[in-house]
This record gives structure tokens, C-alpha cells and sequence, in this order.
């Protein structure tokens, strides 16, 4: 196994930029992860309550209990109806606060719209709160205190990718110029967080930036976490660039499915074959970010099972 490979980087067919394999740094996460829990001779507990039949939260909700049993983890679902009540969900969330065999919580989102998010994710235990969306672990990490708090899994992902492809390029972060494109409290400002934390110098841009283009071109890092399809235009990346793209976008394909239904097809946030030449490495969508956020997920549990346990 090359160097490369073995950081999770597969070189571009074509002499573009290294491609930065999620899938497998992925995987090497969730061995290492069952490996300590293997070790740890208690078995982490996760529990992840669904409410309502959102078929996209299903499948989501399917594959963290997946990748916790394959862990070895205690992986429990709570599924609700649509119709549940806050205080139902209030109420699960405390018999969970209080279960010794349970060191992980997540409550899917979106919720069904009689119940406040804001409330459930405040009424989970920071000391539970794997998905680290509770404002004490957001402050925690805003004051650089990683070790005691939970970092949304998500940016937590995007940040190993980055490290990798900076590894095998022999490049430092600190000093980098990093923009982070979008403000959203689970991914733009933790991930921007976590830059200035290594020292980045850290922009971050929003829908109201003025010349994103001209400030995505400054960039050494960019990461891009928008949620809108290409909206990066590949020629604004400074070539050379790392490139994480958080976006999962569902578009429009070329012809039929098996079904007889338009094909669709997904693309990230950044327009990624043109993109793809210019940068030093990049993440593609899919197979990018995406699977490392199931990961942390499971280390996040891991490393709250672990503090329970000292
Ligand atoms: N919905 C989509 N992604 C996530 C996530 O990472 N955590 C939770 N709780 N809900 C989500």
C-alpha cells in the first residue's frame, strides 16, 4: 500500500487533484472505534430516537444502528409518531439522561413541527450529547476545551479528511487561509472552530458575503457547507487548494431508472469536475464527508463511554 493509500488519498486518474477517500478513512475510524470499545470492557450505549416517518431520517437512523452493532455498542432505537407530543420526547430523553447502560444520545432531526428541537437538544445531558448540538458542548468547543465536550460529528469528520490530505501533501495548517462557506450551528461554525483551533486564519462566508467568489479564490482551505448544488463554481478555487465539500444535493440525471422514473443524481456544494484540477486534493460527493460523520458518531460514543467509565 502506497503512503497515500494508506491516509485514505487516491490519486485522480487524469492528473487532477488527490482524491480524498471518505469511505475508507471512514472505515478506518469505525476499526479503530470497536477495537477500543473492545478493550474498554464496558459495552458503549447509544440510543437514537426517531419521531414521525421522515423516509430520509429512516435511513439515516438505520445505518447509525448499523455501524453501532458493528462496533459492539448497545444500540438501541426509540421510534414515535409523527403525532408525539414535546413532552413525550422530553420524557424518553430524561429516562435516557438517567440510564446508566446509555452513553450516547441522538434525537434525529428534522422533528415534526409541534415539538422545539432547540428544547430537546437542551434537555439532552451535555455528558450524553454524542451529536454535540447542546449549547454547552458548542461553548465548550468555542473556549478550545475538546477533551470534556462532544464536537458535531460532521465538521469533526471534515476535519480528519483535512488533516489527512494536508499529511500526505507535507503541508502544515497553521497559517492557512480557510473559508468556510455557511453558518450553520451543526457544520459552518463548529468547522470553523475547529480551523481556528489549528491555527488557521479563518473566513467565514455566508448568503450575504460580497464576492464570494473573489473570497472562496484567497482561499488555501475551502469548506463548503451550503446545502445548494454547485453553487461553488470550480474556476474560483485557488489551485493548490484543499477542498472538503460538505453539501449532499439531489438533482436531476440523464434518462430513466429501472422504474421508469427520471434518473437523479447527487453532486456537492462545489462544482466538483472543474474543481477537482485545480485543487491539491479534494472530497467528492459522495463518498466524501458523508460517511465520516457515522463514524464520529461511534467515537464520539466511544469517548463518552470511556469518561463514564474512569
Ligand atoms: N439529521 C441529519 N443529520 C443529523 C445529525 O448529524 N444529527 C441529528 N441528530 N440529526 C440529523
Amino acid at each position: 500500500m502506497s503512503e497515500f493509500e494508506a491516509l485514505g488519498l487516491r490519486p485522480s486518474p487524469d492528473g487532477g487533484g488527490l482524491i480524498i477517500d471518505g469511505k475508507l478513512v471512514s472505515q478506518s475510524v469505525l476499526d479503530e472505534t470497536a477495537r477500543g470499545a473492545a478493550a474498554l470492557g464496558v459495552k458503549p450505549g447509544l440510543a437514537v430516537v426517531l419521531v414521525g416517518e421522515d423516509p430520509a431520517s429512516h435511513v439515516y437512523v438505520g445505518a447509525k444502528g448499523k455501524a453501532a452493532a458493528a462496533c459492539g455498542f448497545h444500540s438501541v432505537q426509540h421510534t414515535l409518531p409523527a403525532s408525539a407530543t414535546q413532552a413525550e420526547v422530553l420524557a424518553l430523553v430524561d429516562a435516557l439522561n438517567r440510564d446508566p447502560a446509555i452513553h450516547g444520545i441522538l434525537v434525529q432531526l428534522p422533528l415534526p413541527r409541534q415539538i422545539d428541537a432547540t428544547k430537546i437538544i437542551e434537555a439532552i445531558a451535555p455528558t450524553k450529547d454524542v451529536d454535540g448540538f447542546h449549547p454547552v458542548n458548542a461553548g465548550l468547543l468555542a473556549i478550545g476545551e475538546t477533551a470534556r465536550s462532544f464536537v458535531p460529528c460532521t465538521p469533526a469528520g471534515s476535519m480528519i479528511l483535512l488533516e489527512r490530505a494536508a499529511k500526505a501533501l507535507g503541508l502544515g495548517l497553521a497559517g492557512l487561509d480557510a473559508v468556510v462557506v455557511g453558518r450553520s450551528n451543526i457544520v459552518g461554525k463548529p468547522m470553523a472552530q475547529l480551523l481556528l483551533a489549528r491555527d488557521c486564519t479563518v473566513t467565514m462566508a455566508h448568503s450575504r458575503t460580497r464576492d464570494l467568489a473573489a473570497v472562496v479564490g484567497r482561499a488555501d482551505i475551502v469548506v463548503a457547507a451550503v446545502g445548494r448544488a454547485e453553487m461553488i463554481r470550480g474556476e474560483w478555487i485557488k489551485p493548490g487548494a484543499l477542498v472538503i465539500d460538505v453539501g449532499i444535493n439531489r438533482v436531476a440525471g440523464e434518462g430513466l431508472n429501472a422504474q421508469g422514473k427520471p434518473k437523479t443524481r447527487l453532486v456537492g456544494d462545489i462544482e466538483y469536475a472543474v474543481a477537482r484540477k485545480r485543487a491539491a486534493a479534494i472530497t467528492p460527493v459522495p463518498g466524501g464527508v458523508g460517511p465520516m460523520t457515522i463514524a464520529m458518531l461511534m467515537a464520539n460514543t466511544l469517548a463518552s463511554a470511556r469518561r463514564a467509565a474512569k
